[in-house]
């Protein structure tokens, strides 16, 4: 039995960690009150929504989850303060983007919502309450959300006291049910062990004591950067190959399978493709290499740099081959988009190699017709900083009138209504209704000759040529040599 009984659970911030996790957690512990609360009244609104189609997340299952959960023992609410002091265990869960000015800008984290944070906490909090890290942190952070709840001793008439740990989330993005379900591991750190046993038992409802790994504070913190380091050195580095590929006649998909079946290897995480998005990886090693600068190794910096300067080449690649195949150029063509999500089966855009590629595109000349299956159309304007006036009208259909391509883009209403009159395709998300599309219907709508661009390996190669379309295809060399 720990310590610290656990009988009500605060998260700050509803968003894809905190929403989904706090579900999952309601879900499987019945006997636990959870309070899920963000400032964003909009959010909290969409969570509450009773058509649950309507959740601020898209992940698949998560609907079924929140519904089981919610108003049994799930809460989603604005009253933060309310919250967090009826909570024995609070959540951080909020955003942590990389500095875009001052010190450290553009690789740093910006901890200004978890400092905010930690201070409501250290002002609000009654009794004693665990403090949980769960947004991704820059190792020592918990140092500091420490000293700002030990600031909050005394000086009042609540007795209070906090225990800070660290246990950071390594759910993905579209799968984030069944890897909070059956997580191949669960993170703690922390340096009192009836706080971490307060938060091992919570876990313990579902997940089996083995998978409960118990670190310090500092490995906890690490560790996160660390697998989110390695798993995008492997899309670098499979994306590197693909670009060899196209250049000698190999193919990424089978070099992939030969170097997966050793188990060494293993044949998770080699998918060639537009290069990795999501809030986390390029975040995460940017702030790795800021530590690891900070802390006098300039050449390990260095070398997890490289792995974020890869990715970017891979989509600057991408835009650039685009244009050469199009004659050298894009101005007034049009160009249909299929997806733009960073990765399939979610409607988050962070990150999402579509948008530089898009941006690429636009900067061209291009007018882009963009369909996504769940991504919202004015998510896409703000993505590639488009005017609120450039903003799609559905009623009004593709013009090939504005043919300036001055930012002239159109979300498709379905894959059909967003290739009509196109000059090309590119595939940027790997969505499952991608891969059913039949070619052979769909090639005569295209403008001759119309290329596919398929950075996700979602077409049958054969199938497109039958169609009379020219194709490339990330990592093959053996498909379409004409430039
Ligand atoms: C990642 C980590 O997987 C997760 O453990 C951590 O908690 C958060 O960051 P996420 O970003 O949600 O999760 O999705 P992930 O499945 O890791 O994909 C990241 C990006 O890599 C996507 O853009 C995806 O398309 C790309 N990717 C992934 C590839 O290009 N090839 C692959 O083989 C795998
Ligand atoms: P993640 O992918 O890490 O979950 P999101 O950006 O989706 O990140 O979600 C973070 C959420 O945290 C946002 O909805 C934001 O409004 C909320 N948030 C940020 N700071 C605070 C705060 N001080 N109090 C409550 N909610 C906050």
């Amino acid at each position: 039995m720990s310590v610290f009984a656990i009988r009500s659970i605060c998260c700050i911030g509803a968003g894809y960690v905190g929403g989904p996790t706090m579900a999952v957690i309601a879900d499987r512990c019945p006997d636990l009150q959870v309070t899920v609360v963000d400032l964003n009244e909009q959010r909290i609104a969409a969570w509450n929504d009773r058509d649950l189609s309507q959740l601020p997340v898209y992940e698949p299952g998560l609907d079924a989850v929140v519904g089981r959960a919610r108003g049994r023992n799930l809460t989603f609410s604005t009253a933060v303060d309310e919250a967090i002091a009826n909570a024995d265990m609070v959540f951080i869960s909020v955003n942590t983007p990389t500095k875009t000015k001052g010190l450290g800008a553009g690789q740093a984290s910006d901890l200004r919502w978890v400092e905010a944070c930690a201070r409501q906490v250290a002002k609000v909090a009654k009794g004693h309450t665990i403090v949980v890290e769960k947004s991704t942190l820059p190792v020592r952070t918990a140092q500091a959300i420490k000293q700002i709840l030990a600031a909050a001793h005394g000086g009042d008439d609540h007795a209070r006291s906090f225990s800070v740990l660290s246990n950071p989330e390594f759910l993905a993005e579209g799968t984030a049910i069944g890897d909070l379900e059956a997580p191949d591991r669960v993170l703690i750190g922390g340096e009192e062990p009836a706080a971490i046993d307060a938060l091992a038992s919570v876990y313990a409802h579902w997940v089996p004591q083995e998978k409960i790994l118990r670190t310090n504070l500092w490995s906890s913190e690490l560790s996160k950067l660390t697998a989110n380091a390695f798993l995008a050195q492997r899309i670098s580095s499979i994306n590197s190959i693909a670009a060899f590929c196209e250049a000698t006649g190999a193919d990424v998909r089978e070099v992939a399978r030969a170097i997966g079946s050793d188990s060494r290897i293993g044949a998770k995480f080699l998918q060639a493709g537009p290069g990795f998005g999501g809030s986390c990886f390029q975040k995460d090693i940017l702030n790795l290499v800021y530590l690891c600068r900070h802390f006098g190794l300039p050449e390990v910096a260095d070398y997890w740099e490289s792995v974020v300067a890869l990715n970017t080449w891979q989509q600057h690649r991408i835009s650039r081959l685009v244009v050469q195949k199009l004659f050298g150029t894009v101005t007034g063509k049009r160009l249909a988009v299929l997806g733009f999500a960073f990765k399939a089966d979610t409607n988050d855009t962070r990150e999402a190699p579509a948008i530089r590629i898009c941006r690429d595109l636009l900067e061209e000349g291009a007018q882009l017709a963009i369909h996504d299956p769940k991504v919202d159309p004015e998510q896409i304007a703000r993505d590639l900083h488009l005017p609120a006036s450039a903003a799609p009208d559905p009623a009004a259909g593709p013009s090939r009138a504005a043919l300036s391509g001055d930012g002239t883009w159109w979300q498709g209403a379905d894959e059909a209504a967003t290739i009509a009159g196109a000059d090309a395709v590119l595939i940027l998300t790997e969505w499952q209704q991608y891969r059913q599309l039949d070619w052979t219907v769909l090639a005569p709508l295209l403008r001759q000759p119309a290329w596919i661009f398929d950075a996700r390996s979602v077409v049958d190669p054969a199938v497109v040529a039958a169609a009379g379309l020219k194709l490339w295809r990330v990592g093959d060399g053996g498909v379409e040599s004409e430039a």
